[in-house]
């Protein structure tokens, strides 16, 4: 079975393709290279250099290759960067998208699954987000994501494109060997920057906010490993093409970690002393966000493997690794 993964040298859509080639799948990527890196893509996997709203680049690549079915990562996905430039994530994340839905259409591919986000939520009342939580966006990242989903929903009617959109939380962690990670330019991330910090490569680190309404007074989040994030796109593949159905499902853990407790669990982990300040709270985070994942777990059979302390273990591997990230 022949995958297209879009963004696919980027930091999930790169665990995807090594993951994807693993378990014997023929996958096809497509990066323009603007965020993702060509090192990160698998040994295996044949890359096309381009963009997904390029009509004439996706025709060759969809004549060249038979594809069964699409994953779709390729987008911009800083939610701080979004607030500042909506022109831009309009035009990668929802412009883009919708060239690619035409190019699928127009090639005869029905299969897609969509990377989505929690951020789809916004700010919801404290408690587990579940798929019919309502959706209201605070951000212009969760705003495109959200209208990706919509628009899927009437390609579906009016072209039978089949789609499943995952909505991630807080999505963390290496390849276990380290040889794949995170690597973004500039790094906005808790995790990373936490790691960055105990690699010596940053003196301290700010927590954003000491007076959220939480057990230490820091922001909680869902945290998933990548690859367990991964196993969940599998099955999603396989459940939608066994039966036809689209879904919305929540890849999280049902449990949150505090900013304190990741630190404290970096410094468990590194054995390195990771100094914070507590500031201002960062505009736009909401106190908590933790999914409930029931639905992925009874509907596609997900299971998780890793916990926090593999998650940060396996993202140190990485960064220990790799201090320069893929250094391009
Ligand atoms: N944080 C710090 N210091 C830092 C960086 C982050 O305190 O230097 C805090 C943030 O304020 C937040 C928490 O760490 O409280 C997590 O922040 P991240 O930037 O790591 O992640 P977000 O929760 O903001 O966003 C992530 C993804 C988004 C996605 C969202 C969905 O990056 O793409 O989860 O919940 F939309």
């Amino acid at each position: 079975m022949t995958i297209l993964i879009t963004g696919g040298a980027g930091y999930i859509g790169s665990h995807a393709t090594a993951i994807f080639r693993e378990k014997g799948y023929d996958v096809v990527v497509v990066d323009d290279l603007s965020k993702g890196h060509r090192a990160a893509v698998a040994e295996g996997a044949k890359l096309y250099v381009g963009n997904i709203a390029d009509k004439a680049f996706m025709d060759t690549v969809l004549c060249e290759n038979s594809v069964d079915a699409v994953i779709h990562f390729a987008a911009y996905s800083l939610v701080g960067e979004s607030m500042q430039k909506p022109y831009e994530y309009y035009k990668n994340n929802v412009a883009g998208s919708m060239e690619l839905f035409e190019s699928l259409v127009r090639h005869g591919v029905k299969n897609i699954v969509f990377s989505s986000t929690a951020a789809t939520y916004g700010q919801p009342e404290d408690g587990i987000i579940t798929e019919k939580t309502p959706n209201s966006p605070i951000n212009t990242y969760g705003e495109t994501k959200l209208a990706i989903e919509k628009m899927l929903k009437w390609y579906n009617s009016a072209y039978g494109l089949n789609y499943t959109a995952l909505r991630y939380f807080n999505v963390a962690g290496a390849y276990p060997d380290g040889h794949i990670g995170e690597d973004h330019h500039p790094e906005t991330h808790l995790i990373p920057i936490v790691l960055q910090c105990a690699a010596g490569k940053r003196d301290r680190m700010k927590i954003f906010g000491g007076d959220y309404p939480t057990k230490d007074g820091t922001c909680v989040r869902d945290y998933i490993h990548v690859c367990d994030l991964i196993s969940a796109h599998e099955l999603a593949l396989k459940h939608m093409l066994e039966t036809g159905e689209c879904g919305i499902y929540n890849l999280g853990t049902g449990g949150g970690y505090s900013n304190l407790e990741i630190v404290e669990t970096a410094r468990k982990v590194t054995g390195a002393a990771i100094p914070t300040d507590i500031v201002d709270r960062r505009p736009g985070d909401p106190p908590t966000l933790v999914a409930s994942s029931e639905k992925a777990e009874t509907v596609l059979g997900w299971q998780r493997k890793y916990g926090i302390e593999d998650i940060i273990s396996h993202a140190w591997k990485w960064h220990s690794s790799h201090p320069d990230g893929y250094g391009d």
